[in-house]
């Protein structure tokens, strides 16, 4: 089962990306950094398609089962950079039906990383919707956060439980496509 992480940080490489390499210790992942890519707002005219978003989504429709968006909590929600891409799925209701239908039956999982243990209270709503809207399963989600530019240890357990959580995911569909 291919899995990748869709990273949706202004940076790449500090605390959402710790997060990110902590999960990718423990699981084979590939990783989209989207502050690399030229990814344009929504456009009700499409005139955005020679942007990066149409080969990305098209990749992950050909080649993943298991798709994992790692956001910074910025502002008590995803970040922007996360927030245009999933915008942008709506192209893929619009003029992409084909690799719209490809998401079908795919599994997400969702990390945020703040700086407070405190969860923001519904921060998962639109991935867990969006999820559904797309036909996809929503295996769950774990808030993570950084002190002092450490990951502490009951972030690390956190992960481990995730993992374990993904890890159950695919045996079950290994297991219902038997
Ligand atoms: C624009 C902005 C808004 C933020 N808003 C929040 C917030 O609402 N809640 C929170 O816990 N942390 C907030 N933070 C802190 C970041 O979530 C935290 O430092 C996170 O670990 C940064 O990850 P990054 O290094 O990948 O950007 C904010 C940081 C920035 C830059």
């Amino acid at each position: 089962m291919k899995r990748i992480i869709i990273q949706g940080s202004s940076r790449s490489k500090e605390n959402t990306n710790k997060v990110v390499r902590l999960l990718m210790k423990e699981l084979e992942f590939d990783v989209v950094d989207l502050s690399l890519k030229k990814i344009e707002y929504f456009d009700y005219e499409f005139k955005n398609q020679k942007d990066d978003f149409l080969s990305i989504i098209k990749q992950i429709a050909e080649e993943y089962e298991l798709i994992v968006f790692a956001t910074p909590v910025y502002w008590y929600s995803m970040s922007g950079i996360m927030k245009t891409f999933f915008d942008r799925l709506s192209d893929c209701l619009k003029i992409e039906k084909e690799t719209g239908r490809k998401l079908i039956g795919k599994n997400m999982a969702v990390i945020s990383c703040g700086s407070d243990e405190t969860e923001t209270e519904g921060f998962f709503t639109p991935f867990r919707n969006s999820a559904e809207y797309l036909g996809m399963t929503y295996l769950g989600n774990i808030h993570t956060w950084i002190e002092d530019e450490l990951v502490s240890n009951k972030v690390e357990t956190r992960i481990q439980n995730f993992v374990k959580l993904l890890l159950e995911a695919e045996t079950n569909t290994v297991i219902n496509n038997m």
